[in-house]
């Protein structure tokens, strides 16, 4: 394949990026979007504090924009995200215990019933972990209202779109070895022993000279895939430049290809400038659209897998 889409569908797997609504005017950008990629995640526009800034009133317009796009180009969608302790709508964010999670029950059920049918995969939960050796829970206003929190969003997302991957997303969990991956690991075991509705584990994968890509990154893909689950690189950015930068891109893509059940793989952006960390030219384009070693490296990867 002459594109990253094309190369990726060789394996029946797809490559995707966020996009950004607020950029569907610029025509390089779009021009980009449309050629290489197969699968989009909105950057900002399908998160609570989006599309329910009032509490019951849904706010859909800026999503809606990005799907119109994904079926303008024959592109999926993930979704991106149903539950989070970051970008909470303000009314949401004073809430606690049983009010709250009515609520976010309530956001769960409108938001995949809106999309019902339209989502490949939803991210129900994103980032439900603390960093550290602790292997706990992140504090946060949807943890005190009980542990079961999550499995209740699962379970509220499956009855609200059947159709869709119900997936489970965070950041530092890609090496096996980390307290933070071994207790997401703990809890999919236990959701797919107890028949809680998950289907998939999404592997962010921002990583910086602080967070490499570990050596055993495709182990804990393939370790995750063992229980019965899809996995997905969902935010894919690498900090760097020229080889080093292109070689972290081919090993992150060669990991995913090495594990069947890995289904595809998306960056978090399309041109460095695009990047919620501009500074760490992360991406696969320059700012001017041209094609980095990167994507060339991560090409290479797709066609020979
Ligand atoms: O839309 C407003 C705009 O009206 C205002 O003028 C501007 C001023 O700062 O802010 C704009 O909103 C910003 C929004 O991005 C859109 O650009 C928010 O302040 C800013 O916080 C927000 O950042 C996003 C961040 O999530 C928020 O947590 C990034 O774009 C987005 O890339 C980032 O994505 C997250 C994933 O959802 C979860 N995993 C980590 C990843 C990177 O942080």
């Amino acid at each position: 394949g002459s594109t990253l889409g094309g190369a990726a569908a060789r394996t029946g797997r797809y490559f995707g990026t966020a996009v950004s609504a607020s950029k569907l005017s610029d025509s390089v950008y779009t021009g980009i979007l449309s050629r290489e990629f197969t699968m989009i995640t909105p950057e900002n526009e399908m998160k609570m504090d989006a599309t329910e800034p009032n509490q019951n009133q849904f706010s859909y317009a800026n999503a809606d924009r990005i799907v119109d796009q994904a079926t303008s180009q024959g592109a999926r969608l993930r979704g991106h995200t149903l539950a989070w302790y970051s970008q909470q709508p303000g009314w949401m964010q004073s809430m606690e215990g049983t009010a709250l999670r009515q609520a976010m029950l309530n956001h769960i059920t409108q938001v995949a019933g809106h999309y019902r049918g339209k989502i490949y995969a939803w991210d129900v939960v994103n980032e439900a972990f603390a960093d550290g050796g602790s292997g706990a829970r992140r504090d946060s206003n949807l943890q005190r209202t009980g542990d079961d929190w999550i499995e209740a969003a699962f379970r509220a997302a499956r009855a609200a779109d059947p159709g869709a991957k119900l997936c489970y997303n965070d950041y530092n969990t890609d090496d096996w070895n980390q307290a933070k991956t071994q207790a997401v690991y703990r809890m999919v075991q236990d959701f797919k022993s107890r028949g809680v509705p998950i289907d998939c584990v999404g592997f962010q994968s921002h990583f910086n000279s602080n967070s490499p890509v570990p050596s055993n990154y495709r182990t804990t893909l393939q370790n995750f895939a063992d229980l019965g689950v899809d996995v997905q690189i969902t935010e894919l950015d690498i900090e760097g430049s020229g080889t080093t930068q292109a070689d972290n891109f081919r090993t992150v893509t060669q990991a995913c290809l090495a594990v069947p059940r890995c289904t595809g793989m998306t960056v978090w952006g399309i041109r460095d400038t695009d990047s919620w960390r501009a500074s760490a030219t992360p991406l696969l384009f320059d700012g001017n659209g041209q094609k980095k070693a990167a994507y060339t490296a991560v090409l290479d990867a797709l066609n020979n897998g």
